[in-house]
């Protein structure tokens, strides 16, 4: 069974680049982990390598690789086959916003190809090795939307229903072979995810942001405890709640009235 605390654990991590993802590499540095880092943009993975060695006596990785291509997504499944990590943060991941036809369906195809494709291949290659030594952990990344239908969203929310159904059901898999496989489902976090997905949420208060080492914290907790899913923050945590008690046509249409873009609130 992995320890979180033993010595000289290696994490690799996806989308290590940004947001929730670079978060982890600064916390599991800190634990004296080493790291595989793995990103499309290198320039950034080598910026936060120079800064997480910086006075430690850790080895890091960087590993650039495009999740969203075939080439990309083997070199990342190879390394993790080659050995020596016992922990694996499945978080790369994009989302967009808008009405499904108006995103083009390249976009949307891309976002199934990473946020699914490439997480399912990732955590394979990851539990087959970790099953073999009995010991490991996988940290999938999911989001809140995973338990709701997300009109405006509706491929995003789609992809992380996928990812927290496949993970609370690897977690039993898993837990006979000694590997902890938990599913992260964050709420909003500030990162460069709004950006990227078209969500303008900047009058959303300032109590529905989770911060991004509070959601960390809690995940690397979840790990420990050996739960299958962790949704950390407590807004975040009433929400799920709420959810789960009224129909589900409620959340679903007030995420349409939240998330329908203004331009088209006329029709
Ligand atoms: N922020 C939120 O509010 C929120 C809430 C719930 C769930 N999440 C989930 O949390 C995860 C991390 O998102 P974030 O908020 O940290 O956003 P972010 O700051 O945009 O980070 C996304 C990361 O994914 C990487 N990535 C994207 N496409 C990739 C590809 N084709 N190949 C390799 N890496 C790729 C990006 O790196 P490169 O661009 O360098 O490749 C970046 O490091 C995502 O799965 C997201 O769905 C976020």
């Amino acid at each position: 069974m992995f320890d979180l605390d033993e010595p000289r654990a290696t994490a690799l991590i996806t989308g290590a680049s940004s947001g929730i993802g670079a978060a982890f590499a600064r916390t599991l540095a800190r634990r004296g982990y080493d790291l595989v880092l793995v990103a499309r943009r290198e320039d950034r993975l080598r910026e936060l390598a120079n800064e997480l060695q910086e006075g430690r006596d850790i080895h890091i990785e960087v590993l650039p690789a495009d999740l969203g291509t075939h080439e990309g997504l083997g070199k990342v499944t190879d390394r993790i086959t080659t050995g020596g990590i016992t922990m694996v943060v499945n978080n790369a991941g994009f989302g967009a916003s808008g009405e499904f036809t108006e995103i083009p369906i390249e976009r949307q195809m891309q976002m199934i190809d990473v946020n699914v494709r490439a997480m399912t291949a990732v955590a394979h290659a990851a539990l087959s090795s970790m099953k073999e030594k009995h010991r490991g952990a996988i940290i999938n990344v999911a989001s809140t939307v995973a338990f709701q239908p997300g009109p405006y969203m509706a491929t995003y929310a789609a992809t992380k229903a996928y990812i927290l159904s496949f993970t609370e059901s690897l977690h039993e898999e898993a837990r006979q072979h000694g590997v902890a496989v938990t599913c992260l489902s964050p709420g909003p976090v500030h990162t460069e995810f709004q950006d990227i997905a078209g969500f303008d949420m900047e009058e959303w208060p300032a109590f529905m942001f989770e911060p991004v080492e509070r959601v960390v914290s809690e995940a690397l907790d979840a790990v420990r405890a050996r739960r299958a899913l962790v949704v950390p923050g407590v807004a975040p945590k009433a929400a799920m709640v709420g959810n789960r008690l009224v129909p589900r046509f409620v959340p679903r249409r007030l995420a349409a009235l939240l998330f329908q873009p203004d331009d088209e609130k006329t029709a």
